[in-house]
């Protein structure tokens, strides 16, 4: 698979140096997400012990499925990222929830990237990743392409920086078919924010 790039050039997401750093110092902020990911799991319309299936994008090693597995006890999860390294980490970390979850590899800033991902979900969620995409026109053509993959009754939650601005964003998820979009929690420069499909 080609390279993913980060177009600002603040991360290297393909290196593992980079990779095995930024998880390293990211383990030690883990607790100031709980709550998010908390009224994430909350927000998601199925039952604890649903037999869902989740798709999570830009994945990285883990932390929310790891999360969204421990809360729906019968869920499994497609990992989705665009770094090799992330989801040899992903595998490691999440050894205990082995044959719950797989990893995808592919770059969702291309178009098409939906090929690779057997969907429905029940819940299609993200955290702090999408935002790395940085033009807003490819994160509107994501939201777009997204929705299909969605099952009716199901979900898109996103937990990311508030770049490119959430009204926008908000509004892309509405135009995308999203209902009732709108922002569950709000902390700095971060938000929860999503809708549903009907
Ligand atoms: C800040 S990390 C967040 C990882 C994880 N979601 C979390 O919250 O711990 C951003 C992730 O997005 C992935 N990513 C960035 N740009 C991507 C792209 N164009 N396609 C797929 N994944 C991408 C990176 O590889 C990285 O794993």
């Amino acid at each position: 698979m080609a390279k993913i790039r980060d177009p600002l050039g603040h991360h290297d997401w393909n290196s593992p140096d980079y990779v095995s750093d930024w998880a390293e110092r990211q383990d030690e902020r883990e607790r100031d997400r709980q709550e998010p990911f908390r009224l994430m799991a909350e927000t998601i319309p199925y039952d604890k012990k649903a037999a869902m299936k989740i798709l999570d994008l830009g994945a990285g090693y883990g932390a929310l499925t790891q999360f969204l597995l421990q809360h729906f006890s019968n869920a499994t999860a497609v990992c989705q990222d665009g770094s090799e390294e992330m989801a040899k980490l992903g595998g490691e970390r999440m050894d205990d929830l082995k044959g719950r979850f797989s990893y995808i590899l592919c770059d969702f800033s291309k178009q098409g990237w939906s090929r690779k991902l057997k969907g429905p979900f029940e819940a299609i969620v993200s955290s702090i990743a999408i935002h790395n995409v940085r033009t807003p026109d490819i994160i509107q053509r994501m939201y777009k392409e997204l929705f299909p993959m969605v099952k009716p009754g199901g979900c898109f939650l996103n937990f990311d920086r508030t770049s490119p601005p959430l009204e926008d964003q908000m509004e892309w998820l509405k135009d995308a078919g999203f209902k009732e979009v709108k922002c569950f929690w709000k902390g700095g420069s971060r938000a929860l924010f999503g809708g549903f499909r009907k």
